[in-house]
């Protein structure tokens, strides 16, 4: 928050502000082509080719960047350029603040009372997209810019300054931006959580899994720099990618968001744009202020493949729209929502949760009667025990008055590795 305040007022500040700003350097030649500037070269590429058929798309890439204004991003000429390529969602709300609590409810349909950047792990009872994903059998993987290796465990990820190599390493990966990793179920699987060298791999293989989670780099979400410098990565990474089928294919479905808004007391709203060759000609250009949040990705994607259901805030009609034009060809009724009516969305350290230690309660089970946007049924994990109900739950436990923190926050200092992460059911691979 306090850094996300300097930036904006050094981006009101521009151009004088100018002088001391990074400028952005292309980490690679191109998109597709790995580099050295990367650690971790690609060992593998993935091999699933088998496609399962949505409705409407066949796959979908979240491209997620990072604390920027919607007026300023709707300002910048590639955001104007791609808008007109795409629907503007401009009611489109985060979530919560700062910014992990966010990506962990895209993935998850919950933040779990999460208000800070912590490192924290999420048990393997706990379900989210992915298990929704491989029940139907759609492959998926995340990529996320500077993480080092496959699965990487650490918190953070300090790299030689590509941009100016004169200048002290920097670090460029944060695990609160790679929601896979911190979901204990889905970090069994470190094969799926990838780094960009990985991405080229994949691509130039033509192996891109069907649903596709992207963090670019701190510099390059904008969330270190400004708008500007995201707009050149964008130019850089996403615009040659619009144009090649091996990522946009005929069926591919692009989100391009922003975790959060900056500001805590204000609407929570943030750019986004839906762009990718599912879009239809007719909606090129177009601007959809149906209200959306980070749920509506997930309501998304079960309306799209007729997945079951988290149980979660994914099922709730009011949080969870789908977007529309996938709504329409699938028959799901999106819910109306007055302007009077569309909450701030900035509900954030007053929400009890397993991860929060000011009002810790534990993980409870989903509502396991709740109807989705695709088929019936709520899926759950091994390990869930189903009677924990929010109603059943004990009271909250501020566990700081205690002086301890919710056993899931852990710390970054002594976990700098997969390894040290207990081996609850003997499932590590
Ligand atoms: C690393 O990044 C720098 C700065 O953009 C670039 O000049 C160089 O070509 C890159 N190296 C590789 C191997 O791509
Ligand atoms: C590419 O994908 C195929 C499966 O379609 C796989 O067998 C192969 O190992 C992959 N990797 C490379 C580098 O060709
Ligand atoms: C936050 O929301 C307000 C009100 O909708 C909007 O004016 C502002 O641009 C948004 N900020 C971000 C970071 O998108
Ligand atoms: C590839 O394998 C090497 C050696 O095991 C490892 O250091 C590197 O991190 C791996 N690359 C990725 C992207 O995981
Ligand atoms: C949400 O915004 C309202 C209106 O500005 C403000 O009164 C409230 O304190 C904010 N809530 C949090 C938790 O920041
Ligand atoms: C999920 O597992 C954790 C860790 O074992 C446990 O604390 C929690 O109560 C479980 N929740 C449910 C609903 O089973």
């Amino acid at each position: 928050m306090y850094i996300a305040t300097l930036i904006s007022l050094a981006a009101s500040l521009r151009p004088s502000a100018a002088a001391t700003a990074q400028f952005f350097a292309p980490p690679s030649s191109g998109p597709l082509v790995q580099s050295l500037n990367y650690t971790g070269v690609s060992n593998s590429t993935l091999d699933d080719r088998h496609v399962v058929e949505g409705q409407v798309f066949n796959r979908i890439i979240q491209v997620w960047l990072e604390n920027t204004n919607f007026e300023t991003a709707a300002a910048t000429p590639v955001f104007e350029s791609l808008a007109q390529q795409g629907i503007v969602l401009s009611n489109f709300n985060a979530l919560t603040h700062p910014s992990e609590p966010n990506y962990v409810a895209a993935i998850g349909g919950d933040f779990f009372g999460m208000h800070d950047d912590n490192m924290y792990r999420i048990p393997s009872n706990i379900s989210c997209v992915v298990d929704l994903l491989e029940d139907k059998g759609i492959s998926w993987a995340t990529y996320q810019e500077n993480m080092p290796a496959d699965g990487y465990y650490g918190y953070t990820y300090t790299s030689p300054n590509y941009a100016s190599p004169s200048s002290k390493p920097y670090t460029y990966y944060v695990r609160k931006h790679n929601p896979l990793i911190i979901y204990d179920g889905i970090s069994e699987d470190p094969n799926r959580i990838r780094n960009f060298n990985d991405f080229a791999a994949d691509a130039v293989n033509g192996t891109l899994p069907q649903w596709v989670f992207v963090t670019p780099n701190m510099v390059n979400d904008a969330h270190d720099t400004t708008i500007d410098f995201a707009a050149s990565f964008l130019e850089y990474w996403l615009v040659p990618l619009l144009t090649d089928p091996r990522v946009n294919g005929e069926d591919t479905l692009i989100l391009l968001t922003f975790d959060e808004n900056e500001t805590y007391e204000i609407q929570n709203r943030v750019f986004s744009l839906l762009l990718g060759n599912a879009v239809p000609d007719c909606l090129r250009g177009t601007i959809d202020d149906t209200l959306y949040t980070h749920y509506s990705s997930l309501s998304t994607v079960q309306a799209n493949w007729g997945l079951r259901s988290l149980g979660r805030q994914d099922t709730n009609p009011l949080l969870s729209n789908v977007f529309s034009f996938v709504a329409d060809a699938t028959g799901y009724e999106n819910v109306y929502v007055p302007a009077s009516e569309i909450p701030m969305f900035n509900l954030t350290g007053v929400v009890p949760g397993a991860l929060t230690s000011a009002a810790f309660v534990p993980f409870a089970a989903p509502d396991l009667e709740a109807h989705g946007a695709g088929s019936c049924g709520v899926l759950t994990r091994p390990g869930l025990d189903p009677t924990l109900t929010p109603c059943t739950l004990p009271p909250p436990v501020n566990m700081l008055a205690l002086d301890a923190t919710t056993p899931w926050q852990m710390s970054p200092k002594t976990t700098d590795g997969r390894n040290t992460i207990p081996c609850a059911n003997a499932k590590c691979r």
